[in-house]
């Protein structure tokens, strides 16, 4: 694992972006697994950027989204869905045949894991990932406590998740569930870019990349990715001991 520290959100962003664009232009086909939330909002928008002003052909690449919400549907502004939805396919102009999104709404969640670990191993497996970290660690939705060789699956959200997940929502969402893939995923992927950003993100950065790695703090996880970076901005970095 390497961390790279930049002097801010925007500087971070744009670093993110760029390693998109550049695995594409190597490598057109690429399969790109990309979290929602707050952190990758900018490097989205970046992305779309930089994507029509170099004229970069995303049209071969497979598109696999990290997790989503149990129960709450694709066109609610919550969802992960939707922000993939508005952040990226609508301005980029995925065709539907190349993205791959959990449907949280089927009522068998079980095959639902099964066909995006399928559609994973028949495209040559995860070129690139990009995550973030919530504020116990998790990544995706692997909670505390999940294990290290979980592929896809449905697991109940830790209390933190559920309170902190509110702020996606504009009215009280009932969130009990996250279908997500898995750290064995993370694992195998060809290169990890974890995001974080702001003074907030501080005491889980430094447990990330200078803590046990237990599954206790699923994001320790990082630390032993041979090609694993945490991308993080100056005051993300504050706590660190060693930068
Ligand atoms: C979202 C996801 C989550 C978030 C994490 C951080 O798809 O997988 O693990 O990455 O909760 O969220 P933000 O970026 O909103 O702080």
């Amino acid at each position: 694992m390497q961390l790279k520290i930049y002097k801010d959100y925007q500087s971070l962003s744009d670093a993110a972006a760029t390693e998109i664009t550049e695995l594409v232009k190597n490598k057109p086909n690429a399969v790109i697994c990309l979290a929602s939330g707050e952190t990758p909002r900018l490097t989205c928008k970046l992305l779309v950027e930089k994507v029509k002003k170099e004229k970069v052909d995303l049209s071969h690449i497979t598109f696999i989204g990290l997790d989503e919400w149990v129960g709450i549907p694709p066109d609610n502004d919550g969802s992960c869905h939707y922000f993939f939805q508005n952040e990226i396919f609508k301005p980029l102009h995925f065709s539907a045949s190349q993205t791959n999104l959990f449907d949280a709404m089927s009522g068998n969640l079980e095959e639902e894991c099964k066909k995006i670990d399928s559609i994973i191993v028949e495209n040559g497996g995860i070129d690139l990932m990009l995550v973030g970290i919530g504020m116990n660690g998790h990544i995706g939705f692997n909670e505390p406590g999940v294990s290290f060789d979980y592929y896809a699956h449905v697991i109940d959200l830790d209390d933190t998740t559920v309170s902190v997940g509110q702020k996606y929502f504009k009215t009280t969402a009932t969130l009990k569930e996250g279908i997500t893939l898995g750290l064995k995923h993370l694992q195998e992927s060809k290169k990890v870019l974890l995001l974080a950003n702001g003074a907030k993100k501080a005491g889980v950065i430094k447990k990330t990349v200078e803590g046990e790695i237990t599954n206790e703090f699923p994001a320790s996880i990082m630390q032993t990715h041979p090609n694993g970076f945490v991308m993080i901005d100056k005051e993300a970095a504050a706590l660190l001991e060693n930068k």
